[in-house]
């Protein structure tokens, strides 16, 4: 966009603002109404506890127990993962499920316990139930990693959904994880975290909560093992932590403890124990194997919101080529809509994208399009009118379409919650397709609806169907997003069953990562918003969703050449790599910030390129296994507090240690390492861990260090895979798994098996497998060797 075109487009925007201001004070006010006519208010309540057990009946994986005033059921599943439900809540329904609740475990029973209370006995844990409900989870060993107290629940006297409490304690070593995606982790301080996808309508920082994917998780790391807690309910909520403290062997130790409110929904939780990998590994089997992203989504990717024009698009892409500089996907967003309408183009800024769309693929770049639900309320809007036939949108308790306000001005939302709706809306990708597009990015879709007061999103008593139950905006909300991802993901399997959908969204909940994966959003340009970066990335990848990245050097303003560097080098290690900024904020191209900066950031952009094979890899481990390809540098050793405290850097797999420069003016940085040798990759400097080491942070690279033994498949210079093999430390032996993949397509690739070890003085590396071991089928290279 040149600098007219800019200037009119911003007038345009201030134009649309006048009257958007009056639409989002009229919105406001709609909700408003809508609530205080369709939600019943809050009378009187009556506050209940399960009081004692008076009852038990044992059945497969555990049984019921009945106490005067509630009831309880406890399920040990094969996968080792406890279920308990109080007041009947069952398993299912449930969104975060993937199909069908796993099979009970028949060798876990119940048994009495001592005082009066019960317990199940399982391979991997061990569930004690106090006579008036309180429930601890042990290792088999008999060490307490969680004791839920009794819960308490408020009824409205006139009926409607009680309110719920759960407090509960753990260790006084534990720290707090998860959560979904926040700004202030990865390790969750004491504080109270909010239960609600919300748009925080204006770029977030660290102390901005809650944030646009939220989601009932927590992994709770303590000497004694990891557990994953996940209270299914959707409904708006807290979670209040504070971590425990240790009396320094006085015995005077304060436990951890966590407080959940609920405003409703049911009481029922699913507990994980074990080691980090093997908590992932159940959560996946539980809620759903990460989807596979194309190859080229892996690679780099370019967005803005305000490019424009296709002339645009073509200088910008013009501009990665003459510099050299590794492209795979480029991003239109809301402005490439004819007059910011879903599933429209404007022909006049955009006339030929088909056109454009071939010449890239050409040049192996994909065109990737935002999607928000919102649809303008307007007849002539096809979206509109096709939804309208089809009974799509959400409609208030007395039948009217919920109208809200979002970019295309008055709006309707579509009802995701209806199989029906989403497989209407799953089919218009169609005209996606059509256009030339290969990925899409759901945005706006906690949902977001502009008001000038009051909450920015739907109406509570918004009308849902909630797959034929019925209920309200207070369960559907959380589950919106993600069931608008379910249906994107249903739709593209159908108009492109050879291909593998790429969607990634804004907003989502437990188990997304079954359809794809999800971004920073509009993060802060700044320091802090570096951090925050990362903080996201860690803690949805511990919820289960490992493919996200943030907005590369900030959404807004004008980062400065460093902080957008480093910004840079960050993203090339994390499994989202995009650039991205709003409409008025400076340029994120890397030839904008001067010649050193373009040439160090040509420099993440290949070693990325390098890396392709290796993030290959971690998306199919990721799939078969639920391990996020970034996790903190604790995963393997949860033991080792000092790693547990360590909030600065992550592990890229098993393979490398990756350290970011998260603060200005760093050269030089302190990295907390992981047991065992690790050599830093670009000096092939040995060091020792466990314990903390300094290394070199030139503005050239951030610090990246491998573990020795690892074998890492890289991309060689013409483009066929290559081993790069760490030395083992004398006496050890080393290894790797590496998957190949043709990039696209349902082929279920074979785990190639590598091991590195000694032979007198050469380090050979053979290839395991069932008939055998063989030469590897990939050219090696071994670093490390005498420090190379
Ligand atoms: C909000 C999204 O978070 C941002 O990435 C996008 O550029 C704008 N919406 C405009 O679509």
């Amino acid at each position: 966009m040149d600098g007219r075109d800019l200037v009119r487009s911003m007038k345009a925007v201030g134009s649309v603002g006048a009257a958007q201001r009056v639409r989002t004070v009229r919105a406001a006010w709609r909700r408003r109404r809508a609530d205080a006519a369709g939600l019943p208010a809050r009378g009187a309540e009556r506050a209940r506890v399960p009081g004692p057990v008076q009852e038990v009946e044992p059945g497969p994986g555990g049984g019921t127990l009945r106490f005067s005033r509630s009831e309880l059921r406890i399920l040990v599943a094969v996968n080792g993962a406890v279920f308990w439900g109080w007041d009947g809540a069952e398993p299912e329904p449930s969104y975060a499920l993937a199909g069908r609740c796993p099979e009970p475990d028949p060798r876990a029973v119940l048994e009495p316990d001592k005082d009066g209370g019960w317990r199940v006995v399982a391979e991997r844990v061990t569930v004690v139930v106090s006579r008036h409900g309180a429930i601890d989870v042990c290792t088999p060993g008999g060490m307490t990693l969680r004791r839920d107290l009794p819960p308490r629940w408020w009824e409205p006297r006139d009926g409607g959904p009680a309110r719920w409490m759960q407090r509960s304690e753990v260790a006084a070593d534990a720290r707090f994880f998860g959560l979904g995606g926040r700004a202030s982790g990865p390790r969750l301080r004491g504080g109270t975290y909010r239960l609600w996808n919300t748009d925080p309508r204006r770029p977030f920082g660290r102390g901005d909560d809650p944030l646009y994917l939220t989601m009932p998780v927590q992994l709770v790391v303590a000497d004694a093992a990891t557990h994953l807690v996940f209270h299914d309910t959707s409904w708006d909520g807290t979670v209040t932590l504070r971590e425990g403290e240790e009396g320094a062997g006085s015995g005077h130790d304060r436990s951890g403890f966590c407080e959940l409110r609920m405003d409703g929904g049911p009481l029922r939780c699913w507990v994980v124990v074990g080691t980090p990998a093997r908590v992932l590994l159940a959560w996946a089997s539980l809620t759903g194997a990460p989807a596979l992203p194309p190859a080229w989504a892996l690679g780099h990717h370019h967005a803005r919101w305000g490019f424009g024009s296709e002339q645009e698009v073509r200088r910008i892409v013009a501009g990665y080529l003459e510099h050299g500089l590794p492209l795979d996907a480029l991003h239109l967003d809301i402005d490439h809509f004819d007059e910011h309408q879903v599933f429209t183009v404007d022909q006049d800024r955009f006339p030929k994208l088909p056109v454009l769309a071939e010449e890239l693929r050409r040049d192996g770049i994909r065109l990737v399009s935002i999607v928000d639900p919102a649809v303008r309320a307007a007849r002539g809007n096809a979206v509109y009118d096709s939804g309208v036939a089809e009974d799509a949108f959400v409609r208030d308790a007395s039948g009217r379409l919920v109208e809200g306000v979002v970019w295309p001005g008055e709006s309707v939302f579509p009802d995701f919650t209806h199989a029906r709706v989403r497989r209407w809306w799953g089919g218009l990708y169609a005209e996606r397709l059509a256009q030339g597009f290969a990925g899409f990015w759901h945005d706006m879709n906690e949902p977001a609806s502009f008001t000038a007061f009051g909450e920015s999103t739907l109406p509570r008593s918004a009308r849902h169907d909630l797959e034929g139950r019925g209920g309200d905006h207070r369960e559907a909300h959380n589950v919106y997003g993600l069931c608008m991802a379910w249906a994107a993901y249903e739709g593209l399997r159908e108009l492109v069953p050879e291909e593998r959908p790429f969607v990634f969204s804004r907003s989502g909940w437990a188990g997304l990562q079954r359809y794809g994966g999800t971004w920073s959003g509009d993060v802060a340009t700044g320091w802090p918003g570096l951090r925050a970066s990362l903080s996201l990335v860690l803690g949805l990848g511990l919820c289960g969703v490992p493919y996200s990245g943030p907005d590369v050097g900030g959404f807004d303003g004008s980062p400065s050449p460093e902080l957008y560097l480093r910004w840079f080098q960050l993203g090339a290690y994390l499994p989202l790599f995009r650039t991205h900024a709003s409409l008025r904020a400076g340029r994120r191209e890397p030839w904008e910030f001067g010649p050193e900066v373009l040439e160090h950031a040509r420099a993440a952009l290949i070693e990325r390129r390098r890396l392709l094979p290796y993030f290959v890899t971690l998306a199919h481990l990721a799939r078969r296994t639920g391990a996020p390809y970034v996790r903190p540098v604790w995963w393997g050793a949860p033991e080792d507090r000092a790693l547990r405290d360590c909030e600065d850097a992550f592990l890229l797999g098993d393979c490398l240690l990756v350290a970011p420069v998260l603060d200005a003016g760093t050269d030089r940085r302190a990295v907390q390492l992981p047991r065992g040798l690790w050599y830093d990759t670009a000096t092939g400097r040995a060091y020792e861990g466990p314990g903390q080491v300094r290394v070199d942070a030139p503005l050239s690279r951030v610090p990246v260090l491998a573990r020795a033994g690892a074998v890492i498949p890289v991309r060689g210079e013409d483009g066929g895979l290559e081993l790069e093999v760490w030395t083992p430390a004398r006496g050890r032996t080393g290894g790797g798994l590496v998957v190949r993949d043709a990039g696209d397509g349902w082929d279920e690739p074979e785990i190639e098996r590598y091991v590195a070890r000694w032979e007198g003085r050469r380090v050979v590396v053979e290839r395991e497998s069932e008939d055998g071991v063989h030469e590897p089928s990939h050219p090696v290279r071994v670093r490390g060797l005498g420090g190379g």
